[in-house]
C-alpha cells in the first residue's frame, strides 16, 4: 500500500506524516527508560492534573516535592475546592507563576459547582475550566482518559521539529503542525503513555543546546534533523522579547524581633501573596530614612543595604533592599516574627530570598 500522505507537498497547513512506526518505537523506549515519578503512580485526573499544572514553566525534579506536599494537603478535588487561597499559595511559595494555583483552586471549585466533584472527560470540557491550554487538556484527556489528543508543549515541538525536519520558525504554527502531526498517529491503545513517551524523550534524549543523546534515541533511524546533521539547527530558534528591567527599593522594616510586611491585593503580579515595603525606583539611604519615617515608624538607622536581580517571565526587577532599624509598629503593615513569616504568609522568591 502506498502512503499518500508522503507525497503532499508540505506547508505550513499540510505538514509531512511522521513515520507510521513512530508509536511502536516510543512506547517499547518508554516502557524500560521511563523514569519513576509520583504522578506516574495513577490515571486520576485530579493527580495528573496538578502535576501537569505544576512543571508548567518548572523542572521535574524541583516539582517532586510541592507535589507529594500539596497532595497531602489536599487529597481530593474537593478539599482544593474548599481550602483556603491563602492555604493554597502557601504550599506554591518558591513555585512561582502563582496565578497556576489560583486557577486551581477557582477550577476545582468549578468541578464540585457544575460537574458534581467528577472531573470533566472530554478534551474540549477540560479545556474550559480555568488555568488550562491546549497542551494540558490534551495531556489529561490522553492520559486519564485515553482519548487521542497529543500535548504538545516546547519539549514535544523540539522532538517533533527534528524528527520531521520542521524548519517553522512561526511559533504558533508549529505548534499547530506538531498538534495535526501527533493527532494523525495516536494508536488505538496506550494513548496516554504515547503521550508520556514524547514529554520523556524530549526531557530524556531529545534536549536542546547541542546536549541531545541521539545515540540513544528509539527513533534515531526515522530522524530527518539527524540524518541531515540539523539536530542543533532545530527547533528554529524564536527571538526572546528583551525583558524590561524595573528598578526597586524594599525594606526591611525591623522592630525589636518583628519585620513589616503587606498583603498585596491591587491584582496583577503576585497579588494574593505577601511583600517586603518597597517602593520603584532606587532610594538613597537618606531618603530611604525619610520613607520609613513618612510610613510612621520613627526609623533610628539604615543598618545595610543589598542589590539583587530577581527574573520574572517578562520582567526584570532590579532591586535594592535596605535594612532599616524601627521603634514603631504602625497598623500600615503586619508586623510579624521570622517564625511567622516562615509558617503563615505565601512570600513571593523575590522578596523571601532578601531574608
Ligand atoms: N513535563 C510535563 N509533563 C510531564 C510529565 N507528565 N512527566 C514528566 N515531565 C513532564
Amino acid at each position: 500500500m502506498t502512503d499518500n500522505r508522503k507525497k503532499t507537498k508540505q506547508t505550513a497547513d499540510t505538514p509531512a506524516a511522521l513515520p507510521a512506526a513512530l508509536p511502536r518505537l516510543l512506547l517499547e523506549w518508554y516502557d524500560h527508560a521511563a523514569r519513576v515519578l509520583p504522578w506516574r503512580k495513577d490515571h486520576d485526573p485530579y493527580h495528573i492534573w496538578v502535576s501537569e499544572i505544576m512543571l508548567q514553566q518548572t523542572g521535574v525534579e524541583f516539582v517532586i516535592n510541592y507535589y507529594v506536599r500539596f497532595l497531602e494537603a489536599f487529597p481530593t478535588v474537593k478539599a482544593l475546592a474548599s481550602a483556603d487561597e491563602q492555604e493554597v499559595l502557601k504550599l506554591w511559595e518558591g513555585l512561582g507563576y502563582y496565578t497556576r494555583a489560583k486557577n486551581l483552586k477557582k477550577a476545582a471549585e468549578i468541578i464540585i459547582r457544575v460537574y458534581g466533584g467528577y472531573f470533566p472527560e472530554t478534551y474540549k470540557d477540560i479545556l474550559k475550566l480555568p488555568g488550562i491550554g491546549p497542551y494540558t487538556a490534551g495531556a489529561i484527556a490522553s492520559i486519564c482518559f485515553e482519548q487521542p489528543v497529543p500535548a504538545v508543549d516546547g519539549n514535544v515541538e523540539r522532538v517533533i521539529s527534528r524528527i520531521a525536519g520542521l524548519y517553522t520558525a512561526e511559533k504558533n504554527i508549529l505548534k499547530k503542525q506538531v498538534t495535526v502531526m501527533l493527532s494523525d498517529i495516536y494508536p488505538d491503545k496506550r494513548r496516554g503513555d504515547l503521550t508520556q513517551s514524547l514529554m520523556e524523550l524530549g526531557a530524556l534524549v531529545c534536549v536542546p543546546n547541542g546536549a541531545a543523546k541521539c545515540g540513544n534515541c528509539p527513533v534515531s533511524e526515522h530522524c530527518m534533523a539527524l540524518k541531515t546533521d540539523a539536530v542543533s539547527l532545530l527547533p528554529v530558534r524564536q527571538n526572546k522579547p528583551v525583558k524590561k528591567r524595573i528598578k526597586i527599593t524594599v525594606f526591611l522594616l525591623v522592630c525589636g524581633e518583628n519585620l513589616a510586611i503587606r498583603h498585596r491585593n491591587k491584582g496583577g503580579l503576585l497579588s494574593g501573596l505577601w511583600e517586603l515595603p518597597n517602593v520603584e525606583g532606587h532610594l538613597t539611604e537618606n531618603t530611604a530614612l525619610e520613607t520609613a519615617a513618612y510610613w510612621g515608624t520613627r526609623p533610628s538607622a539604615v543598618g545595610g543595604f543589598i542589590r539583587r536581580k530577581h527574573v520574572f517571565t517578562h520582567i526584570i526587577w532590579d532591586i535594592l533592599c535596605y535594612t532599616v532599624q524601627c521603634a514603631e509598629q504602625p497598623p500600615g503593615f503586619t508586623w510579624t516574627d521570622r517564625r511567622s513569616l516562615a509558617d503563615l504568609y505565601p512570600i513571593p522568591t523575590a522578596f523571601r530570598k532578601l531574608l
